[in-house]
């Protein structure tokens, strides 16, 4: 496990490395690097609920994303979505989720003898949304491009709480297509890659 934690970071680090090259983009990663992001999980009980999972989940929407634009777009794909943008997007949508996760126990009874059990819960810092305070973050650091800031913004698609307030999406996804895809490789990810 800790050698895959590693792992991930390395071809993280690498990807950032090789593909970004955006004023800015240095201060992100040490940002990055002093936070839990590398040893966070993705979720609580749901995808990836593993120390490591949100990098790791995020290392697999990079890759269907990519893999979704290049199929949908043929040869010239990176006219609509450059590499910079994929690599943007797939890697930093969730940094929503940086040092929102914190450890509790719960009492659990194992052999007719009650032990302390470790749990991921939720503690919000920074309750400022999910996609909108990606981009927030991001933004803090480095200027996303308004494609960029919509498809980190929209990845959720369905499952945002603006949404299920009655924003269309509809509206959302005929405008900014790469968001949509966004959305779809987010799910992929999650349902085809990962487990709970
Ligand atoms: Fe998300
Ligand atoms: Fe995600």
């Amino acid at each position: 496990m800790e050698n895959l934690l590693e792992e991930n970071k390395q071809k993280y680090l690498d990807l950032i490395k090789n593909n970004i090259k955006r004023e800015g983009i240095d201060g992100l990663v040490e940002y990055l690097k002093k936070s839990d992001f590398f040893t966070a999980p993705a979720s609580t009980k749901y995808h990836s609920c593993f120390a490591g999972g949100l990098c790791s989940h995020s290392l697999n929407v990079y890759n269907r994303l990519l893999a979704l634009v290049q199929n949908e777009y043929g040869e010239n794909w990176q006219e609509h979505m450059s590499l910079e943008s994929v690599t943007i997007v797939g890697l930093f949508h969730d940094l929503c989720k940086v040092d929102l996760y914190v450890t509790e126990y719960r009492n659990v009874k194992e052999n007719g003898n009650w032990v302390q059990k470790p749990f991921f819960a939720t503690q919000d810092k920074l309750p400022y949304g999910h996609g909108e305070k990606s981009v927030y973050i991001v933004n803090g650091f480095m200027r996303l491009t308004r494609d960029e800031a919509m498809c980190i913004n929209w990845h959720m698609g369905e499952y945002d709480m603006r949404a299920k307030a009655g924003m269309s999406l509809g509206d959302i996804y005929y405008k900014f297509p790469n968001a949509f895809l966004t959305h779809i490789a987010d799910n992929m990810a999650t349902y085809l890659d990962e487990s709970i």
